[in-house]
């Protein structure tokens, strides 16, 4: 069978995902498109063979919609996923799942209610082979158990603007998911820590900042988030175990030797660092699709825990203070 997706936004990653489904994904075409930019959707579903409509509820409710990508900004996540969730379509909904937690809630209680689960969050770096590496050392024959895990994300210009909060919320939630995943338990405390801004920060916001928090189990984790490092894009995650330490590689797969430089290229977006993910990512949902198998990704309790971390982080930047985490009770559906 071949899974028909309806993508919704089609700007940066709605483009990278509709050209990643038509060329590398089997099983999967892409068949109509949505943007509030009407140009962009028409232009890219000339190019793709695609079609293209006038309303989000034209492209969910579409006979030829088996499955729909929410692609568009951060704000419309959860306003798009209760329309597919009443529509019974299943989706991929790039992270955040919402932005504030009371939103995210909405959004797993309406799948609850739906009885099965239809949202894969995109929180793609679950399928990066970096960090699937990386978690694959916490054995006991490996690093043995995490104890402090370092972070670094770094933008070479802040994508939508620089606000500190939608710093927490867009950016830092990668890590706030990853964390959880690689040590398989939840974070419970959260400080974040003003610094000295870089000459691009604009005033009354803050970049770089420092987030700190701690596991259920204890487990130190810290993230440094800079927007506007200007060199490049780049992520690192190193996790210290009680007999050993790993180091994420940093997704480099060629080392250049010229004119007595060693070197080698720094992408400049998140698209280059991580294109292998997005594609294996697509691949798995296509294929849980396909064969009725459970989704592999993030779920959409998943995506509820990233916006509580952020949104506890948001007071704890406001606040100076160290901020608890608690997340509601888990339904069943996610266990
Ligand atoms: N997983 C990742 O690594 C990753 C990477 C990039 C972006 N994202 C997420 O994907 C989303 C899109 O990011 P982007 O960089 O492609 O942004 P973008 O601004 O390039 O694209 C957003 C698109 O959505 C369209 N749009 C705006 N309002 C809309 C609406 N109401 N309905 C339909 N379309 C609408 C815009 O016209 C635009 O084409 C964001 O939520 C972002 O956080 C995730």
């Amino acid at each position: 069978m071949t899974i028909r997706v309806g993508i919704i936004g089609v700007g940066n990653i709605g483009t990278a995902h509709a050209l990643n489904l038509a060329r590398f994904v089997a099983g999967s075409t892409v068949s109509v498109l949505y943007d509030v930019d009407q140009p962009r959707a028409v232009l890219l579903a000339d190019e793709l063979g695609a079609r293209h409509v006038n309303t989000v509820a034209a492209l969910i409710e579409a006979d030829d919609v088996d499955a729909v990508l929410i692609a568009s900004p951060d704000s419309m996540h959860a306003e798009h996923a209760m329309e597919a969730i009443a529509a019974g379509k299943p989706m991929l909904c790039e992270k955040p799942l919402a932005v504030g937690d009371a939103n995210a809630r909405a959004v797993v209680d309406a799948e609850v209610s739906h009885g099965s689960r239809l949202i894969q969050v995109g929180f793609m770096r679950r399928f990066d082979p970096g960090y699937v590496s990386l978690k694959a050392e916490m054995t006991p024959a490996g690093i043995g158990e995490a104890l402090i895990v370092h972070n670094v994300h770094r933008n070479t210009a802040a994508p939508y603007g620089l606000r500190t909060e939608q710093t927490l919320t867009n950016m830092v939630t990668h890590e706030f998911d990853i964390n959880r995943w690689l040590l398989g338990e939840d974070l419970t405390s959260v400080m974040v820590l003003p610094g000295k801004s870089g000459s691009l920060t604009p005033k009354g916001e803050q970049d770089p900042i420092l987030v700190i928090l701690q596991s259920e189990s204890g487990v130190l984790v810290e993230i440094e988030a800079f927007c506007n490092a200007r060199y490049g894009y780049e992520v690192q995650c190193r996790i210290t175990g009680d007999r050993g330490q790993a180091v994420m590689g940093d997704g480099t797969w060629v080392t250049r030797s010229t004119d007595f430089i060693r070197g080698s290229q720094i992408p400049e977006l998140w698209l280059g660092r991580f294109q292998d993910a997005y594609r294996l990512q697509l691949q798995a949902w296509v294929t849980a699709l396909n064969t009725g198998s459970p989704l592999l990704g993030a779920s959409a309790w998943d995506g509820l825990a990233a916006a509580v971390v952020s949104d506890r982080a948001i007071e704890a930047y406001r606040t100076g203070e160290r901020v608890n985490i608690d997340l509601p009770l888990k339904p069943d559906l996610y266990r």
